[in-house]
């Protein structure tokens, strides 16, 4: 979810509206605003995206202090009333929330015996809880501070007080959110995006801090109410990077940046004598440990399968890759001197911030890349490594997955050029062949367009089959197809597909094999003439060099090792054309959030 705030000179309405714009990438099922004026609260919320929302508003109502939200449901459906702002029972607190209040309904149970409830949300349970400790003393800051300190479990929160014009009341634990400073206002953001319009001036909040913010002041406090000193730091981000230009989606967009941000990696670590650029610290961490465990969702856990290839292929050191939300309850047995690498888009990932709050408790070291330098995830690991890939908007995660892999493939030579190791592969030079490949494959959009029309137009459903690396690339393209076109497709090895779900290929399935290993051009072949002879409609994409007539699709050729960065790009685009053929929203596709900041 996201929220945004405004206090200050100016009318609210469209910055709130053009900030939620900015973070519906976080979800979209719900949105709504309240603004407070000399009439008092004006609340609007609706069941949809943030267009609706800017249909409903009045444009009529003028004010200079506001708080809106964009809401991926946890608790209760998307619905107006559910939608945020919640409101106490007068009426009198105003309040948006992102994240889950674990224990809401003990809270409900011991506070707020009789007080009828509008929604059937966590939140609604945090602005009655005020109003009630705000009937006793009449104190709003206390009755804010009494509450924030019951909750337990994530919780990113802004309030209005509907007497006070003055104050905007702010509180975090677990959920991103910021503080952007301004000449005579002030904003609050869960993510910079939402507010770069206006200020690039942020202060970053810490877990179980309350912040008061008034239109020419900030004063962020420790739960006890100490005060805290914070210096604020500018956000990095160019706004004109947060615009899709010409190009129709913002997933189109970021599949075309691919070769750029191949190409900006390599500068950005390497130096002018061409040699890897690495911080020192992160070196001697890869060096000092005995094994890497990699935690990562989603597209990022599968950057992190074909990312232990390259770590355990070339720097020698054993990995293991894990779901992050799985980690906790199948915890492995560590070894000696464990190294946790977090791979994460965003940074902000609950799941994988989880595992990372835990291992620190144990002691261990961590190593975080991220695309969002600044992140909760970068800030609280030991070390952190930049994708320099952009901000990317689309939901489906196309450029950062091959940045992360990149910069995995750089940190696997690194670590094991500092280890001595002898290596016949030049990182930088085959990254260059790939973003000339990438380049290649992203002009031939026209082609992939027309396997579509062959393939996947009016399939129920779609197999990807794959040995070796091509299996890892076999996930990412299932996941894309799947999560914006919604086609069921799943990703197989190829010696895999035969123990059960075979059963599930009919005169036309589609299905997808990827050729781009040497060592397994045969073994995959045998598995696509498997499925083509129970009907399968197989459409073969191999690498040159490996190539046969009857391949649909043939990729220029890279490094073995590298091949999954170039082969994803086709599959990409597959997923884009069926999404976009099928009528599917390509860049929000439907329950889907960017950034899913809740376990
Ligand atoms: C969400 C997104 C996925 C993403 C995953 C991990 O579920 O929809 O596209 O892969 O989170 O995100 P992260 O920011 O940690 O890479």
């Amino acid at each position: 979810c996201g929220i945004v705030g405004y206090i200050g000179q100016n009318d609210t309405k469209e910055i709130l509206l053009n900030g939620l714009e900015k973070l519906e990438y976080r979800g979209y099922d719900s949105a709504g605003i309240a603004m407070l004026n000399d009439d008092g609260m004006n609340l609007f919320k609706v069941k949809g995206r943030i267009a609706t929302l800017r249909d409903r508003v009045d444009s009529a109502v003028h004010a200079t202090m506001g708080i809106g939200h964009t809401r991926w449901a946890t608790h209760g459906v998307p619905s107006e009333e559910n939608a945020h702002p919640h409101q106490s029972a007068s009426g009198r607190f105003t309040l948006v929330h992102n994240g889950v209040i674990e224990n809401y309904q003990e809270l409900k149970k011991e506070f707020l015996e009789g007080v009828t409830f509008v929604s059937e949300t966590d939140t609604e349970v945090v602005v009655q809880l005020i109003e009630k400790f705000f009937e006793k003393d009449q104190d709003t800051a206390e009755a804010f501070r009494q509450t924030v300190s019951l909750l337990k479990g994530s919780y990113a929160i802004g309030m209005i007080d509907a007497e006070d014009q003055e104050t905007f009341y702010v509180a975090k634990n677990k959920s991103p959110l910021l503080v952007g400073l301004g000449d005579g206002f002030n904003v609050v953001a869960s993510d910079a995006m939402a507010t770069l319009k206006v200020t690039d001036q942020y202060l970053e909040i810490f877990d179980q801090e309350i912040v008061l913010v008034n239109r020419g002041f900030v004063e962020v406090q420790k739960l006890n109410g100490t005060v805290v000193d914070r210096k604020p730091y500018t956000a990095q981000i160019d706004a004109s990077d947060i615009e899709k230009g010409t190009y129709p989606h913002f997933m189109l967009k970021e599949i075309d940046e691919q070769p750029f941000v191949m190409r900006k990696i390599i500068n950005e670590y390497q130096n002018e004598n061409n040699e890897l650029k690495l911080d020192a610290n992160v070196r001697q961490a890869m060096k000092a440990c005995d094994r890497v465990y990699i935690i990562a969702a989603g597209t990022s856990y599968h950057a992190g399968l074909v990312g232990k290839q390259f770590i355990e292929k070339l720097a020698k050191i054993p990995v293991e890759v894990h779901v992050a939300s799985e980690f906790s309850y199948n915890m492995p047995l560590l070894s000696e001197k464990p190294l946790f690498v977090f791979i994460s888009q965003s940074g902000e990932t609950a799941d994988s911030r989880a595992v990372l709050v835990k291992i620190k408790e144990m002691g261990h070291p961590a190593l975080t890349i991220t695309n969002v330098p600044g992140s909760t995830l970068s800030r609280e690991a030991d070390y952190t490594l930049n994708l320099y890939a952009g901000p990317e908007i689309a939901v489906a995660s196309t450029k950062a997955y091959t940045a992360q892999m990149a910069v995995l493939a750089i940190l696997a030579v690194d670590t094991a050029r500092a280890k001595g190791l002898a290596l016949d592969f030049d990182p930088m030079q085959e990254l260059a062949i790939a973003a000339n490949a990438m380049e290649i494959l992203t002009d031939q959009k026209e082609t992939i367009e027309g396997l579509v029309r062959n393939y996947l137009e009016t399939t129920r459903n779609a197999f990807f089959i794959g040995r070796s690396s091509d299996y890892f690339v076999c996930l990412e393209g299932a996941l894309k197809l799947k999560e914006i076109s919604y086609i069921q497709a799943e990703g197989f090895a190829g010696g895999e597909l035969k123990h059960g779900t075979i059963a599930l290929i009919e005169e036309g399935t589609p299905v997808i094999a990827l050729v781009t290993q040497a060592e397994v051009n045969y073994a995959i072949r045998s598995n696509v003439q498997e499925v083509v002879a129970r009907g399968a409609n197989a459409m073969v994409v191999s690498m040159k060099g490996l190539e046969q007539d009857s391949d649909a699709f043939v990729l220029p050729y890279v490094h073995e090792l590298l091949s999954p960065l170039v082969t994803v790009v086709p599959m990409q685009l597959l997923a884009y054309y069926a999404a976009l053929h099928r009528g599917c929203d390509v860049d929000k596709p439907r329950n889907l959030a960017k950034s899913v900041t809740v376990e």
